[in-house]
């Protein structure tokens, strides 16, 4: 019988971390396949997965491709398959397809700096791409995380985000003043024209909400990024994941398949259905 691209794999969830409670609660789900499989993927790319008998959703592969054992998704729930998801406990079963997309062109940033901006559960991709870097720091220049989210318990990967600072530059943001809080406070787009990373030699990956990613691509350009510098990723709906249901088009794009990745100077002529 010929392979059927909607069937996917069986996924046995090994660890599951609280990342945000309350209302926009995000979990980290750590998992690994029940049988031996060739999945292999590369920063950037997203999975889809399944909870069975509520349905499918799209889900960017938050661990580093480096890191064979598991797979790691990072989930904000939202409706009726997050949901589900956020029900389930360790031991259970979840359906996982793809790798999907095309992923951050890791080969092409080789001996640059790097400087990853993040806000809110947008650090999940940019959480993959990151710890690829890292696990090969000698092949790049410097790397500089800026994140930001609402409050300091809407940041995700915060324990980790602690040790991260051991190694590279970390810059964090809330919206509001805070007691506690001693970073900068205001939105993720101000907070990178206070840090003013240098365009020279530099690549700048973003991700997070549209209109967050709207104002850093602004500024970036004001400190004199160009747009083959600027990468980022969308996130249309998607129902397939594999170019066939045309639900995630821009223009003659398919984001399943063209994206989720792209550089501002290919984003920026298509048309802006994202
Ligand atoms: C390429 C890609 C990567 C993604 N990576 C992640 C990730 O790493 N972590 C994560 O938490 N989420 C991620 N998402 C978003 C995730 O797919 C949706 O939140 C999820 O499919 C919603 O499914 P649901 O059944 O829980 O919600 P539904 O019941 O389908 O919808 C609930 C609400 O969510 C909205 N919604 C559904 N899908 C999307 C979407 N794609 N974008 C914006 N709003 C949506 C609906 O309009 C509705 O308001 C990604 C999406 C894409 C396309
Ligand atoms: S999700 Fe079906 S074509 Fe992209």
């Amino acid at each position: 019988m010929d392979h059927n691209a909607y069937i996917p794999k069986l996924a046995k969830i090994i660890e599951i971390t609280e990342e945000v409670s309350g209302e926009r609660s995000i979990k980290t789900f750590m998992t690994e396949f029940i049988h031996k499989n060739d999945f292999s993927f590369c920063s950037g790319q997203c999975a889809m997965l399944s909870v069975f008998g509520k349905g499918e959703s799209m889900i960017s592969i938050s661990s580093s491709p480096l890191i064979k054992d598991y797979l790691q998704f990072s989930i904000l729930k939202m409706g009726r398959v997050t949901s589900a998801l956020h029900e389930m406990e360790v031991g259970n079963i979840i359906g996982i397809r793809g790798p999907y997309g095309n992923g951050f062109p890791m080969e092409d940033w080789k001996g640059k700096n790097l400087i990853f901006i993040g806000g809110g559960i947008g650090l999940a991709p940019i959480w993959s791409v990151l710890h690829s870097a890292l696990g090969k720091k000698e092949d790049y220049g410097d790397l500089t995380l800026i994140y930001g989210a609402r409050t300091s318990k809407d940041l995700v990967f915060k324990k980790e985000l602690e040790g991260l600072r051991k190694k590279i530059k970390v810059h964090l943001s809330v919206d509001m003043e805070e007691p506690e809080w001693k970073e900068f406070v205001g939105f993720v787009p101000v907070n990178v024209l206070d840090k003013k990373p240098s365009p020279d030699n530099a690549i700048s990956i973003t991700c997070g909400p549209p209109i967050m990613i709207k104002f850093v691509i602004k500024n970036l350009k004001d400190l004199g990024f160009k747009d083959e510098q600027i990468y980022t990723t969308i996130e249309n709906k998607m129902k397939c994941g594999i170019g066939k249901c045309g639900r995630c088009n821009i223009g003659m794009h398919y984001v399943c398949k063209d994206g989720p990745v792209y550089s501002w100077a290919e984003l920026k002529n298509l048309p802006q259905e994202y």
